[in-house]
């Protein structure tokens, strides 16, 4: 298969009030500024990138099962707290199998014990936590040039 050129970011609950939130352990970047330089990033690649955001469980679950009909190559996210509870939200990315990077803005380990656990790593490709906005940078680097088996 060649690099992924269609490419979906998922951003789940709370993640819409960035700049704002709790900026010591989230940074002062807003949403939209990250998702901007995501765009810009891809597109210089030649990419399609698309972004989405709910504080809905539901909502993202209908999010992913959309994107294996977009045919959706790669899917970065940031499931925010539902990282830690919702079976859901794994259960889908495992139904359309389309290779996932998980992000976490801050280092979820260096945290609260219930932070620790993650529904998504054991079926991601990778994990990038701690290293702020940059680290969906940094997902979607990966992605450009991820080719599945090598
Ligand atoms: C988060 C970490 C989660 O534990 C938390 O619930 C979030 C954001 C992060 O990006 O660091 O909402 O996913």
């Amino acid at each position: 298969m060649a690099t992924p050129k269609n490419i979906l970011v998922v951003h789940g609950p709370n993640l819409n009030l960035l700049g704002s939130r709790e900026p010591a352990h989230y940074g002062s970047a807003t949403l939209a500024a990250i998702d901007q330089r995501l765009l810009e990033r891809a597109r210089a690649a030649g990419a399609t990138l698309a972004s989405y955001q709910s504080n809905v469980e539901g909502e993202l679950v209908n999010r992913i099962q959309q994107a294996q009909r977009e045919k959706v190559e790669f899917i970065i996210i940031n499931p925010a707290a539902f990282t830690h509870t919702s079976i859901a939200l794994r259960d889908a990315l495992a139904a359309v199998a389309i290779p996932f990077v998980e992000v976490h803005l801050s280092n979820v380990f260096a945290r609260e014990k219930f932070r620790h656990h993650s529904y998504f790593t054991d079926i991601a490709v990778g994990i990038v936590s701690g290293l702020g906005g940059k680290g969906y940078e940094l997902a979607l680097d990966f992605a450009l040039q991820y080719s599945p088996g090598a």
